[in-house]
Protein backbone atom coordinates (compact mmCIF):
# COMPACT_ATOMS: atom_id res chain seq x y z
CA UNK A 1 0.00 0.00 0.00
CA UNK A 2 1.33 3.38 -1.00
CA UNK A 3 -0.54 6.15 0.29
CA UNK A 4 -0.36 10.11 -1.43
CA UNK A 5 0.05 7.71 -4.64
CA UNK A 6 -1.94 10.12 -6.90
CA UNK A 7 1.76 12.67 -7.44
CA UNK A 8 5.07 12.88 -6.52
CA UNK A 9 7.23 10.35 -4.68
CA UNK A 10 4.37 8.52 -4.24
CA UNK A 11 3.70 7.87 -7.89
CA UNK A 12 7.20 7.62 -8.61
CA UNK A 13 6.97 4.27 -5.87
CA UNK A 14 3.93 2.71 -6.99
CA UNK A 15 5.07 3.42 -10.92
CA UNK A 16 8.58 1.00 -9.73
CA UNK A 17 6.67 -1.27 -7.35
CA UNK A 18 4.62 -2.28 -10.17
CA UNK A 19 7.34 -2.71 -12.18
CA UNK A 20 8.92 -5.33 -9.54
CA UNK A 21 5.08 -7.29 -9.50
CA UNK A 22 3.98 -5.57 -6.76
CA UNK A 23 0.45 -6.09 -6.01
CA UNK A 24 -1.12 -2.65 -5.17
CA UNK A 25 -3.35 -0.72 -3.14
CA UNK A 26 -2.87 3.12 -3.81
CA UNK A 27 -4.61 5.43 -1.99
CA UNK A 28 -5.07 9.55 -2.18
CA UNK A 29 -7.60 12.39 -1.73
CA UNK A 30 -6.86 13.30 -5.67
CA UNK A 31 -9.66 10.92 -7.12
CA UNK A 32 -8.72 12.01 -10.77
CA UNK A 33 -5.38 11.39 -10.28
CA UNK A 34 -5.76 8.10 -8.78
CA UNK A 35 -7.55 6.40 -11.08
CA UNK A 36 -5.58 8.03 -14.17
CA UNK A 37 -2.75 6.23 -12.48
CA UNK A 38 -4.63 3.04 -11.68
CA UNK A 39 -5.70 2.86 -15.28
CA UNK A 40 -2.12 3.42 -16.40
CA UNK A 41 -0.33 0.65 -14.42
CA UNK A 42 -3.43 -1.62 -14.76
CA UNK A 43 -2.86 -1.14 -18.67
CA UNK A 44 0.66 -2.19 -18.36
CA UNK A 45 -0.38 -5.55 -16.29
CA UNK A 46 -0.14 -4.45 -12.62
CA UNK A 47 -3.00 -5.75 -10.12
CA UNK A 48 -4.05 -2.24 -8.72
CA UNK A 49 -6.60 -1.30 -5.97
CA UNK A 50 -7.11 2.28 -5.68
CA UNK A 51 -9.10 4.45 -2.02
CA UNK A 52 -9.98 7.67 -2.25
CA UNK A 53 -9.31 8.67 1.20
CA UNK A 54 -7.56 11.07 3.96
CA UNK A 55 -5.14 9.66 6.03
CA UNK A 56 -5.80 12.01 9.01
CA UNK A 57 -9.64 10.35 9.06
CA UNK A 58 -9.33 7.35 11.05
CA UNK A 59 -12.47 5.78 8.87
CA UNK A 60 -10.82 6.40 5.85
CA UNK A 61 -7.39 5.29 7.37
CA UNK A 62 -8.95 1.87 7.98
CA UNK A 63 -10.41 1.61 5.03
CA UNK A 64 -7.34 1.84 2.95
CA UNK A 65 -5.94 -1.11 5.10
CA UNK A 66 -9.07 -3.30 4.90
CA UNK A 67 -9.35 -2.54 1.20
CA UNK A 68 -5.91 -4.62 1.00
CA UNK A 69 -6.88 -7.12 3.41
CA UNK A 70 -10.10 -8.08 1.17
CA UNK A 71 -8.65 -7.73 -2.08
CA UNK A 72 -5.01 -9.76 -1.24
CA UNK A 73 -5.51 -11.22 2.11
CA UNK A 74 -2.82 -9.56 3.87
CA UNK A 75 -0.55 -5.91 3.98
CA UNK A 76 3.27 -6.57 3.54
CA UNK A 77 4.55 -3.72 2.41
CA UNK A 78 2.84 0.11 3.69
CA UNK A 79 4.97 3.58 2.04
CA UNK A 80 2.94 5.90 4.32
CA UNK A 81 4.14 8.91 2.09
CA UNK A 82 0.72 10.93 2.28
CA UNK A 83 1.67 14.39 3.22
CA UNK A 84 1.75 18.34 2.90
CA UNK A 85 4.75 20.40 2.72
CA UNK A 86 3.74 24.29 3.73
CA UNK A 87 6.34 26.24 3.52
CA UNK A 88 6.43 29.01 6.29
CA UNK A 89 8.47 30.68 9.43
CA UNK A 90 6.77 30.66 12.20
CA UNK A 91 5.56 34.37 12.35
CA UNK A 92 3.38 33.63 9.40
CA UNK A 93 2.23 30.26 10.38
CA UNK A 94 -1.30 30.29 12.23
CA UNK A 95 -2.39 28.01 14.66
CA UNK A 96 -4.52 26.59 12.20
CA UNK A 97 -1.46 26.17 9.72
CA UNK A 98 0.11 24.24 12.17
CA UNK A 99 -2.76 21.78 12.90
CA UNK A 100 -3.38 20.72 8.85
CA UNK A 101 -0.10 19.64 9.08
CA UNK A 102 0.35 18.26 11.77
CA UNK A 103 -3.04 16.18 11.11
CA UNK A 104 -1.84 14.95 7.63
CA UNK A 105 1.85 14.42 7.88
CA UNK A 106 1.89 13.40 11.65
CA UNK A 107 -1.79 11.90 12.41
CA UNK A 108 -2.30 10.66 9.02
CA UNK A 109 0.63 8.48 9.26
CA UNK A 110 0.60 7.04 13.18
CA UNK A 111 -3.16 5.88 11.62
CA UNK A 112 -1.78 4.10 9.17
CA UNK A 113 0.72 2.86 10.76
CA UNK A 114 -1.30 1.66 13.25
CA UNK A 115 -3.69 -0.21 11.15
CA UNK A 116 -1.41 -1.79 9.02
CA UNK A 117 0.55 -3.10 12.19
CA UNK A 118 -2.46 -4.33 13.39
CA UNK A 119 -3.19 -5.99 10.03
CA UNK A 120 0.58 -7.52 9.62
CA UNK A 121 0.26 -9.04 13.56
CA UNK A 122 -2.39 -10.90 11.99
CA UNK A 123 -0.34 -12.75 8.93
CA UNK A 124 3.00 -12.63 10.66
CA UNK A 125 4.99 -9.14 9.83
CA UNK A 126 6.05 -6.99 7.14
CA UNK A 127 7.37 -3.86 6.24
CA UNK A 128 6.59 -0.22 6.75
CA UNK A 129 8.62 2.63 5.03
CA UNK A 130 7.86 6.20 6.37
CA UNK A 131 8.18 9.91 4.18
CA UNK A 132 10.83 11.91 6.88
CA UNK A 133 12.73 14.52 5.36
CA UNK A 134 15.90 16.23 5.67
CA UNK A 135 13.55 18.52 7.76
CA UNK A 136 13.21 15.40 10.04
CA UNK A 137 16.19 15.29 11.06
CA UNK A 138 18.20 19.08 11.16
CA UNK A 139 16.95 22.35 11.23
CA UNK A 140 16.23 24.83 8.41
CA UNK A 141 14.38 27.86 7.68
CA UNK A 142 10.60 28.63 6.71
CA UNK A 143 9.92 24.77 8.63
CA UNK A 144 8.21 26.11 11.41
CA UNK A 145 4.87 23.97 11.31
CA UNK A 146 5.91 21.24 8.50
CA UNK A 147 9.71 20.68 10.09
CA UNK A 148 8.41 19.28 13.14
CA UNK A 149 5.54 17.32 11.31
CA UNK A 150 8.47 15.43 9.99
CA UNK A 151 10.46 15.01 13.40
CA UNK A 152 7.18 13.11 13.97
CA UNK A 153 8.32 10.53 10.89
CA UNK A 154 11.84 10.04 12.42
CA UNK A 155 10.51 9.36 15.91
CA UNK A 156 7.42 7.22 14.82
CA UNK A 157 10.03 5.14 12.76
CA UNK A 158 12.10 4.80 15.31
CA UNK A 159 9.81 3.87 18.68
CA UNK A 160 7.64 1.78 16.20
CA UNK A 161 10.32 -0.21 15.21
CA UNK A 162 11.71 -1.27 18.63
CA UNK A 163 8.41 -1.58 19.52
CA UNK A 164 7.55 -4.43 17.09
CA UNK A 165 10.93 -6.17 15.74
CA UNK A 166 10.07 -9.00 17.96
CA UNK A 167 7.05 -9.45 16.08
CA UNK A 168 8.43 -9.80 12.02
CA UNK A 169 7.64 -6.01 11.48
CA UNK A 170 10.66 -3.45 10.34
CA UNK A 171 9.94 0.13 10.27
CA UNK A 172 12.27 2.26 8.50
CA UNK A 173 12.04 5.95 7.34
CA UNK A 174 14.09 7.25 3.79
CA UNK A 175 14.55 11.53 4.51
CA UNK A 176 14.86 12.96 1.05
CA UNK A 177 16.58 16.26 0.32
CA UNK A 178 14.98 18.50 -1.79
CA UNK A 179 13.10 16.39 -4.86
CA UNK A 180 11.83 17.53 -7.69
CA UNK A 181 7.91 16.77 -7.50
CA UNK A 182 5.10 18.99 -8.70
CA UNK A 183 4.80 20.40 -5.37
CA UNK A 184 8.23 21.56 -5.14
CA UNK A 185 8.02 22.75 -8.64
CA UNK A 186 5.82 25.36 -7.70
CA UNK A 187 7.44 26.75 -5.18
CA UNK A 188 9.52 30.16 -5.32
CA UNK A 189 12.95 30.20 -7.01
CA UNK A 190 14.47 32.26 -4.02
CA UNK A 191 13.25 29.45 -2.25
CA UNK A 192 14.52 26.62 -4.96
CA UNK A 193 18.02 28.26 -5.69
CA UNK A 194 19.76 28.43 -2.39
CA UNK A 195 18.25 24.85 -2.04
CA UNK A 196 20.07 23.63 -4.93
CA UNK A 197 23.41 25.15 -3.76
CA UNK A 198 22.83 23.19 -0.42
CA UNK A 199 22.99 19.61 -1.68
CA UNK A 200 26.31 19.19 -2.22
CA UNK A 201 25.75 16.93 -5.60
CA UNK A 202 24.38 20.10 -7.47
CA UNK A 203 21.16 19.22 -8.36
CA UNK A 204 17.79 18.74 -6.91
CA UNK A 205 16.61 15.25 -7.20
CA UNK A 206 14.41 13.25 -8.86
CA UNK A 207 11.38 11.04 -7.55
CA UNK A 208 12.44 7.94 -8.88
CA UNK A 209 15.42 8.27 -6.52
CA UNK A 210 13.59 8.16 -3.56
CA UNK A 211 11.46 5.27 -4.80
CA UNK A 212 14.31 2.98 -5.71
CA UNK A 213 15.12 3.71 -1.77
CA UNK A 214 12.06 2.97 -0.59
CA UNK A 215 11.75 -0.29 -2.92
CA UNK A 216 15.10 -1.38 -0.72
CA UNK A 217 14.03 -0.60 2.45
CA UNK A 218 10.58 -1.90 1.81
CA UNK A 219 12.31 -5.74 0.43
CA UNK A 220 13.96 -8.87 1.83
CA UNK A 221 16.97 -7.30 0.99
CA UNK A 222 16.78 -5.03 3.65
CA UNK A 223 15.92 -8.27 6.08
CA UNK A 224 18.14 -6.68 9.30
CA UNK A 225 17.44 -2.87 8.67
CA UNK A 226 14.82 -1.71 10.70
CA UNK A 227 14.60 1.71 12.80
CA UNK A 228 17.15 3.33 10.10
CA UNK A 229 16.19 7.00 8.49
CA UNK A 230 18.49 6.64 5.17
CA UNK A 231 19.03 9.87 3.53
CA UNK A 232 18.07 10.42 -0.15
CA UNK A 233 19.80 13.76 0.03
CA UNK A 234 22.36 14.15 -2.66
CA UNK A 235 24.78 14.51 0.53
CA UNK A 236 22.66 17.59 2.11
CA UNK A 237 23.06 15.90 5.88
CA UNK A 238 26.72 14.89 5.06
CA UNK A 239 27.51 18.50 5.55
N1 LIG B 1 9.35 16.72 -2.50
C1 LIG B 1 10.27 16.87 -1.58
O1 LIG B 1 11.23 17.63 -1.76
C2 LIG B 1 10.20 16.08 -0.30
C3 LIG B 1 11.33 16.08 0.51
C4 LIG B 1 11.30 15.36 1.69
C5 LIG B 1 10.17 14.65 2.05
N2 LIG B 1 9.08 14.68 1.25
C6 LIG B 1 7.90 13.93 1.70
O2 LIG B 1 7.50 13.03 0.69
C7 LIG B 1 6.08 12.85 0.75
C8 LIG B 1 5.50 13.09 -0.63
O3 LIG B 1 5.81 14.41 -1.04
P1 LIG B 1 5.73 14.88 -2.56
O4 LIG B 1 6.77 15.88 -2.76
O5 LIG B 1 5.65 13.69 -3.44
O6 LIG B 1 4.33 15.66 -2.51
P2 LIG B 1 3.16 15.79 -3.61
O7 LIG B 1 2.34 16.94 -3.20
O8 LIG B 1 3.73 15.73 -4.98
O9 LIG B 1 2.32 14.43 -3.36
C9 LIG B 1 1.67 14.21 -2.14
C10 LIG B 1 0.43 13.37 -2.39
O10 LIG B 1 -0.23 13.17 -1.14
C11 LIG B 1 -1.62 13.41 -1.32
N3 LIG B 1 -2.23 13.84 -0.06
C12 LIG B 1 -2.15 15.06 0.51
N4 LIG B 1 -2.88 15.09 1.64
C13 LIG B 1 -3.44 13.87 1.78
C14 LIG B 1 -4.30 13.29 2.74
N5 LIG B 1 -4.74 14.00 3.79
N6 LIG B 1 -4.67 11.99 2.58
C15 LIG B 1 -4.25 11.27 1.51
N7 LIG B 1 -3.44 11.77 0.56
C16 LIG B 1 -3.04 13.05 0.69
C17 LIG B 1 -1.69 14.48 -2.39
O11 LIG B 1 -2.98 14.52 -3.02
C18 LIG B 1 -0.57 14.05 -3.33
O12 LIG B 1 -1.01 13.15 -4.32
C19 LIG B 1 5.56 13.82 1.82
O13 LIG B 1 5.36 13.10 3.02
C20 LIG B 1 6.69 14.82 1.97
O14 LIG B 1 6.75 15.39 3.25
C21 LIG B 1 9.06 15.38 0.07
Amino acid sequence: MITGAAKGIGRATAELFAREGARLVLTDVDEAGLEELRERLAGEGAEVETVVGDVSVPEDAKAMIEAAVERFGRIDVLVANAGVIPLSTIVDATPEDWDHVMAVDGRGMFLTCKYAIEAMLETGGGSIVCLSSISGLAGQAQQAAYGPAKFVATGLTKHLAVEWAHRGIRVNAVAPGTILTEAVAELPDEYKEPMLEAHPVGRLGEPSEVASAILFLASDEASFVTGAILPVDGGYLAQ
